[in-house]
């Protein structure tokens, strides 16, 4: 057993640290959720929220998991049998999937190898042979938390459009939203799912659907059962700041914060620092031999790095040795690569001191595991660390300096 002083790093790719901020904003009596000091906060968070999606439509946010917010992007837009497109990049996706169709969806899963985003020419062609139109909705992970795959959505956006088929584009942001670009009224998506645990820096409990005019048109004569998912009472309370059930009052104090610090930040300069933290780690990844599982550069996510293990080493194992004696959480395979990878996240609040510490700890636990492996990983990423500044051009700027 190692030291159990000091802070526990939580480097799973979500839920990620919660910050001392959102803490203190969070740890406050709970508040009367029909008052008019809840609806002051309400409606507050729809607008900054609107800018953490970039929409100026409607969000809304469920007391629950990320889970939930797929469930009501799906049951709030489409009928039974309707066709959906559904790509598989990874656990999420399949697990997606899964879910579409106990819902009574009729889903073409195309199949990957869980090392490639979904590929925009493969949506073009599918759409191409969809000649009757029967496809209602393409759903895609944007951020693939099982691979760290990231997958091309405005250029998903226009093979739907060089098409001109009118599916809906339903977009998992779960792991992307507040740490790698994202646009949705831009890029044309219909229904944008999102949760609190990850780049928003929140404890787990909110999900989140921003909505396109096209898909609340859909929700009108969309047919599949829904009662507490249902938009329509969320939306006609929301206008006043209410819900229609109970809220997650103190989370949304906690989100209220969380959008503070992000806009505080500045949305451009939170995807900066994940990108340069994410190219940081796969320097790290390369410098001590192992790879990672994604294939396709313009593919890598910013939010976490997943690692191959050399053949014969169990990734477990390593996690095991690396929390036991450094306190610090990272994330597991998922699904058919349980045991053969490891999941660095490097999203949400974090700088550049946790991310040594992060890759100080893999690099002590490669070798305390005995796993074949090079030194110098750690060192391969503090150079890049000290010569790349933060913001780019903006870094001087934004320390005050002259
Ligand atoms: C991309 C993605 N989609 C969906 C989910 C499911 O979210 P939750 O576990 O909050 O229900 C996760 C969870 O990590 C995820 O990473």
């Amino acid at each position: 057993m190692g030291s159990i002083s000091g802070r526990y790093f939580l480097q799973l790719p979500g839920p990620t640290n919660v910050p001392d901020r959102i803490l203190r904003a969070m740890s406050q009596p709970t508040i009367d959720h029909r008052g008019r000091e809840f609806a002051r906060l309400a409606r507050g968070l729809m607008e900054g929220l609107q800018q953490v999606f970039r929409t100026s439509g409607p969000v809304v946010i469920y007391p629950s998991s990320g889970t939930g917010a797929w469930e009501a992007a799906l049951v709030n837009t489409l009928s039974p049998r309707d066709k959906v497109l559904m790509f598989e990049t990874g656990h999420f996706a399949t697990l997606w999937r899964k879910m579409a169709a106990r819902l009574g969806l009729e889903v073409d899963f195309v199949p990957g190898d869980w090392r490639h985003g979904v590929d925009p020419a493969v949506v073009e062609a599918k759409l191409r042979e969809d000649r009757s139109r029967a496809i209602r909705a393409v759903a895609i992970v944007h951020n693939e938390t099982s691979t760290g795959v990231t997958t091309r959505v405005a250029e998903v956006r226009k093979s739907m459009d060089a098409v001109g088929h009118p599916a809906l584009l339903m977009v998992d942001t779960i792991s992307s939203l507040a740490s790698i670009e994202y646009r949705h009224a831009e890029w044309g998506v219909d229904v944008t799912v999102g949760c609190s645990q990850k780049g928003l820096m929140l404890p787990p409990g909110l999900g989140l659907n921003a909505i396109s005019e096209k898909a609340l048109s859909a929700s009108k004569s969309a047919r599949l059962a829904k009662s507490y998912w249902d938009w329509e009472a969320m939306l006609k309370d929301s206008q006043a700041g209410f819900f229609p059930y109970t809220p997650a009052t103190n989370l949304l104090f906690g989100l209220r914060e969380a959008i503070a610090m992000l806009l505080e930040e500045g949305l451009e300069n939170v995807f900066a620092r994940h990108s340069r933290h994410a190219e940081a780690t796969r320097r790290a990844v390369n410098a001590w031999g192992l790879e990672v599982v994604c294939l396709n550069p313009e593919e890598y996510s910013s939010s976490l790095t997943a690692v191959m293990m050399p053949e014969g080493y169990d990734a477990d194992e390593l996690r095991k040795v690396i929390l036991e004696r450094f306190d610090m959480s990272l994330g597991t395979g998922l699904g058919k690569l349980k045991g053969k990878i490891f999941r660095i996240g490097h999203l949400g609040d974090f700088n550049d001191l946790m991310l040594a510490g992060t890759l100080s700890g893999i690099e002590m636990g490669l070798g305390l595991a005995g796993v074949p492996f090079r030194k110098g990983g750690v060192a391969a990423a503090l150079d890049y660390l000290v010569t790349e500044e933060p913001y780019g051009d903006r870094s001087a700027e934004m320390r005050g300096v002259q």
